[in-house]
Parts: C-alpha cells; structure tokens; sequence
C-alpha cells in the first residue's frame, strides 16, 4: 500500500556512511547542498547584467529571428528553469535518486518520489521541509516492482499534479551480483521486475499525465552494464539493455505527443548500492584503473546530467543513452601503467 505524506519542503542532511572509497566517513555528495528554489528570474538577471556574454541583445541575430524553438523554450532563462513543471523521481530517498530529487526541486520543479522504507521516507521528507519551500517536494510509500502499488502511486501522482507529469524519472535499481548460471528463478524474476518492469509498466501509466502535459520527458537510470560486458553483472546488464531499447522505442513513440526519452548510463556512483563491493581494496584499485578519470563518481554529477534532459535546453534531445563513467566504456586498451 501506498501512502502520501504531506509535502513539506526538506534539511539535507543525508546518512553519512563509511567510505571504502577514501577510507574515512563522508557525507552523501548532495547532504550538504543548500538548494532553496531557485528565485531564477532574479538569478538570471544578475547574470546578464554582469556579463555582455548573456546579453539578449548580442544574439538577435537574423539566424536568431528564424529560430523555430518553441515558445516555452526560446528564451534563456526559459530553456533553464523548471518553474510549474512536475515530475516523478522513484528512488529519491538515497543515493542518485535524492540526488535527482534535488536537483530537480532546485531548478523550481514539485517533485513526487517513493521509497519502501516509510521512516526514512519521512525522515527525507522532514529534511526537505527545512530548506524548501512548501509543497514541492512530496512522497509515497511504494515497492515498484508490485503492480497494484505501482498503479496507485500514479493515482497519487495525478491527484496532486492535476493529471500531469512533465517529468520521470524511472530511477528505482537494484543488483544481485553473481554468475548467470547461479541465479535462481526468484532472484532472476527480481531484478526484471525491479529494474525492468517497473520502469515499463510506470512509464505506461505515467503516459496520459505526461501527454496532458504538452511537454513530457522521460529519463531512465541505466547503466554501463547495458553497454558492456561486467563481472557478475550478466543479469544487471540484460535489464538494463532492456531500458537501453525502451528509451529508444518510446523516443519514437511518444514523439508526436511531445514527450521525449533519454537515459543516463552511470558507471560506479558512491552511494549504498555499491558500498560493499567497493570495499574491497584490491577490487577498488581495479576500478580506478580502468577509469580514465581515476575516480568514482558522484550522485550529483548524475543527477546533473538528468536534470539537463529534463530542461527544455534540452529540447531536441530524445533516444539518447547517455554514459556517465569518467571514460570507463571508451577504454579499449589504455593501460595506466607504460
Ligand atoms: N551506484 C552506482 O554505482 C550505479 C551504477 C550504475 C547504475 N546505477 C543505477 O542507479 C539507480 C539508483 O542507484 P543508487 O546507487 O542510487 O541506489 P541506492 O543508493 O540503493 O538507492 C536506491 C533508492 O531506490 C529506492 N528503492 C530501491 N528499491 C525500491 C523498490 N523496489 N521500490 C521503491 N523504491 C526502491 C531506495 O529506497 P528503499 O530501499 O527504501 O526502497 C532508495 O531510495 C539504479 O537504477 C541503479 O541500477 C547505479
């Protein structure tokens, strides 16, 4: 069953957890962001009052008079704000999630999201309430790879938005790592319902909302496992190559009804999910190697990215999977060492 919290706008103050990443304590990236709405207009002005860069001037150009954008997108500060836009982040209580949550909420968005866990859904929700102000950010207690409750979490999401989304997020990801042939038919039917089904069946139900919208966009969390072969990951991977060609399909499907799909691939990310097998030193130092960038990722420098395909700056973005992973699925053979 699925409940609805009052919104309250939230504090930031995410679990800390041991890192094996820098092997002491750190805060969740996002914990210590401050991200009251922005107040974009007065933002905006600042910036182009200091800088002839963002005059509107410079740019009325003769090419500039035949832009063909949409209204709602022609201007700057239009293409970069999310003010009056909804949206649905599951998983926004940890991790990626939180992070989009607040990286949307910080571009003006009200945000709906959902966890299992109701206690540290009203923990997040209280946190929020600090910094936000009220009624942007709101949540339900739902387990998405359950039919009935995914099907009434999107009757939550319609009765508070009005019966339309312009944004989701299919976010929720779990992992069960272990050889192929070891997985039994419960842990096999886990990760499709979790990863997969979920994402498809909400995205379905989440339809009519986005094309009442007039403006939809669709962002799943895929990964690098749905690109390239990884350890244990055989499962992960199918699931993921699964949203891969959703993305692309629902692209071309829903593009008459101006809803565009994209997704974002991550490579590892510091957050719960991966907290137990980045311990592992020797592990970790493999990790590092075969990252250009030499370093873990950051959930904000995921949600960043799914922010920007839920902007209208993003416009003529759609079928896309985007690979955030410090160069890990470009590197053919690029040793570290000589
Ligand atoms: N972290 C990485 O390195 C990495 C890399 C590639 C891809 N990804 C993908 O990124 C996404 C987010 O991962 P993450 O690392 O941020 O995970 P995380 O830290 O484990 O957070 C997962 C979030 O989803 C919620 N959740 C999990 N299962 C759920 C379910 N069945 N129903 C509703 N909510 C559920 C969790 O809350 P509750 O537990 O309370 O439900 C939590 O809010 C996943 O799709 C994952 O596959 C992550």
């Amino acid at each position: 069953m699925s409940r609805t919290l009052k919104s309250t706008p939230l504090s930031l103050s995410s679990p800390s957890f041991s890192s094996p990443f820098s092997l002491k304590t750190y805060a969740a990236p996002h914990s210590t962001l401050s991200f009251k709405p922005q107040k974009s207009k007065a933002a905006h002005t600042n910036i182009c009052n200091k800088s002839p860069l963002y005059s509107t001037k410079r740019f009325t150009s003769p090419q500039n008079m035949l832009d063909n954008t949409s209204s709602s997108s022609s201007t700057r500060q239009n293409r970069w704000n999310l003010h009056g836009r909804t949206a649905l982040v599951t998983g926004g209580t940890r991790g990626i999630g939180r992070a989009i949550v607040e990286e949307l909420v910080g571009f003006g968005a009200r945000v709906h999201t959902c966890c299992r866990n109701g206690s540290e859904l009203d923990k997040c929700l209280e946190d929020w309430n600090d910094v936000c102000s009220g009624g942007m950010i709101s949540g339900s207690v739902c387990d998405v790879s359950v039919g009935a409750q995914r099907q009434e979490l999107m009757e939550t999401v319609s009765s508070i938005f009005g019966g339309k989304l312009n944004i989701l997020v299919n976010n929720v990801g779990t992992n069960i790592r272990k050889p192929m042939v070891e997985f039994t038919p419960e842990e096999f039917s886990t990760l499709m319902t979790t990863n997969f089904e979920s994402a498809f069946h909400i995205s379905q139900l989440a339809y009519p909302l986005l094309k009442a919208s007039g403006e939809g966009s669709v962002v799943f969390t895929s990964s690098v496992s749905g690109f390239v072969s990884l350890k244990s990951m055989s499962v992960h991977g199918v699931t993921k190559g699964a949203i891969n060609q959703l993305t692309k399909n629902l692209a071309c499907e829903w593009a008459k009804d101006n809803i565009r799909s994209n997704a974002v691939a991550p490579w590892y990310i510091k957050t719960s999910m991966v907290e137990q097998v980045l311990s592992n030193k020797s592990y970790l130092e493999e990790v590092y190697d075969r990252t250009p960038l030499r370093r873990l990722g950051e959930a904000t420098e995921v949600s960043a990215l799914v922010a920007f395909l839920c902007l209208p700056a993003s416009s003529y973005i759609t079928g896309q999977i985007i690979c955030i992973d410090g160069g890990m699925s470009v590197n053919g053979f690029f040793p570290s060492h000589g």
